[in-house]
């Protein structure tokens, strides 16, 4: 998509998970007004966009990915009015918010579930992917079965709670699989536009989207997905064109062609993004390679004809925290790399402090292994870490208890601190447009083991070397342009030389070509 909105250009998103950001109304789980409250903090450490996790009512069966009401706020977070006030404060600081739409499921307490279930046909019996009888279940599927007066098996997206909407089957092989222009599926997807068209006319500057690859289903290569998001994604660029779509898809030249204006590199699928942050040897731990990742990435990069709209997450709510798997001043190595990549960087919320991931916590509202990344914000030493005045027992998820867990307070004023460099670091970013979302990138050296990983991000008139290597070897390595100026130097740096640079063991230099 050519004609992105301007905002995306230089946008660096905060991913907030409403749950565990900040109480403001003390009964242990976070709020929206407590998140307006915090604007001034995200806006200071320079984020200028905020990507909230689902805030809607729900059972919270998957922590508000199993939605049963779209167009309400849960009352456990505020109000309608709570969430349009956030936009408006986020609007008055020149920063933009972007919801979380779950498309692909509703939880089983969604009211248009319980009609469907119902054995008389009604205008929702079809917006589910139902079998027409209990006896044969949706192969590939997981299914709801024996719950409804319906005849038929519901196929389920993800956990058992929550029913696959039905967008139709590619290639229908069965009479109750309906095809991607039935009645039905086309009724699905308006109903979702209408969702999208409630938060965006009230103030919501785009959506991240769940799933977004497994909306059609018996889909092979992704075509009937893409052509229902390019429908859906015309009518916003058409009603609102400033507003951003960005997917949760993990295959860009997919995703891009459906008309998201970027995608997110993920934990699974084909991205290596592992291999960086989250396995046995992470390359930004010192041990690894990142040389997977780069072929990986440039694939993707140039089939979505180098667009640049990638994104690459520090973390989020369903992996493991950045400094699980990377210690010491390497987050700021990684970070050094994430806040210069093309596509628009996302924080974590708490990664800027380096929090912790929380060991061995019982599953809170079906996190199971993602509930030690979620939980509450750390901002001070005070009670519950500044995060709620509820007693601590009722806190959604306890506070990470170590005695040295860092606290945005004991950060602030501290200009060794990671939130500083990631301040700075993000500063140099606004400042150069080479390094903001749609500068180009081209690989020098591709982070073999023990080698660093080095590109140029380039725009007209700017091209900016970079240059991040976590290993405990110092490297040389060539380059065609003279250097004019180094605008960033971490550790000892680097030796410029005629042609050449050295790069130090644990260091990073950003310098202008
Ligand atoms: C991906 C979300 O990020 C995750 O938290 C959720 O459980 C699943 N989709 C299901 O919606």
């Amino acid at each position: 998509m050519s004609d992105n909105p301007k905002w995306l250009n230089n946008a660096v998103f905060y991913e907030i998970y409403p749950q565990s950001f900040m109480d403001t109304d003390c009964d242990g789980v976070g709020n929206i007004n407590g998140i307006t409250e915090k604007l001034d903090y995200i806006k200071d450490l320079g984020c200028n966009a905020i990507w909230l996790n689902p805030c809607f009512e729900s059972p919270f069966g998957d922590a508000g990915y199993d939605v049963s009401d779209y167009c309400r706020v849960a009352a456990r977070y505020g109000t309608n009015d709570d969430l349009i006030n956030l936009f408006n404060e986020a609007h008055r600081r020149d920063m933009h918010v972007i919801l979380d739409l779950v498309p692909g499921h509703t939880s089983w307490e969604h009211p248009w579930f319980k009609e469907s279930m119902k054995a008389e046909r009604n205008q929702f019996t079809d917006r589910y992917v139902w079998t027409d009888s209990i006896w044969e279940e949706p192969t590939g599927y997981g299914s709801l079965r024996g719950i409804s007066d319906r005849d038929g098996s519901c196929a389920v997206n993800f956990f058992t709670h929550q029913p696959a909407l039905n967008y139709g089957f590619y290639k229908p092989t069965r009479p109750w699989q309906q095809s991607v222009d039935s009645q039905g599926a086309i009724a699905t997807r308006e109903a979702m536009k209408d969702v999208m068209k409630f938060w965006l006319s009230r103030g919501c500057d785009g959506f991240r989207v769940d799933m977004a690859g497994s909306l059609v289903k018996n889909d092979e290569d992704s075509k009937g997905t893409i052509t229902l998001w390019q429908n859906m994604t015309d009518f916003v660029r058409k009603e609102f064109p400033e507003a951003v779509l960005v997917s949760e898809w993990g295959e860009p030249d997919k995703s891009l062609q459906g008309g998201f204006h970027m995608d997110f590199l993920l934990h699974f699928g084909p991205s290596h993004y592992n291999d960086l942050f989250r396995c046995e040897n992470p390359y930004f731990d010192g041990k690894g390679t990142a040389a997977d990742f780069v072929e990986k990435y440039i694939d993707s990069y140039e089939k979505s004809e180098r667009k640049g709209l990638i994104c690459i997450p520090t973390g989020n709510h369903d992996m493991d925290r950045l400094a699980r798997h990377i210690h010491g001043d390497n987050k700021k190595l990684a970070f050094a790399f994430l806040l210069t990549m093309p596509g628009a960087p996302y924080i974590y919320y708490g990664d800027e402090i380096g929090m912790n991931y929380v060991e061995g916590l019982t599953s809170v509202e079906g996190g199971y292994g993602r509930t030690g990344s979620r939980s509450p914000m750390q901002w001070d030493n005070s009670i519950n870490a500044g995060f709620s005045a509820a007693p601590s027992e009722k806190l959604y998820i306890p506070i990470d208890p170590s005695e040295d867990r860092p606290t945005v307070q004991s950060q602030l004023n501290d200009k060794n601190s990671l939130r500083s460099e990631v301040k700075k670091l993000i500063s140099i970013r606004q400042a150069h447009k080479a390094l903001q979302s749609k500068g180009e990138i081209e690989f020098i050296t591709k982070g073999e083991e023990g080698k660093p990983l080095s590109y140029i991000r380039k725009t007209e008139g700017e091209q900016i070397l970079i240059s991040v290597n976590p290993t405990d070897k110092p490297c040389e390595f060539k380059i065609d342009s003279r250097v004019k100026e180094v605008i960033y130097s971490l550790g000892d740096g680097a030796v410029i030389k005629e042609g050449s640079i050295v790069i130090r063991e644990c260091s990073a230099v950003f310098a202008i070509l």
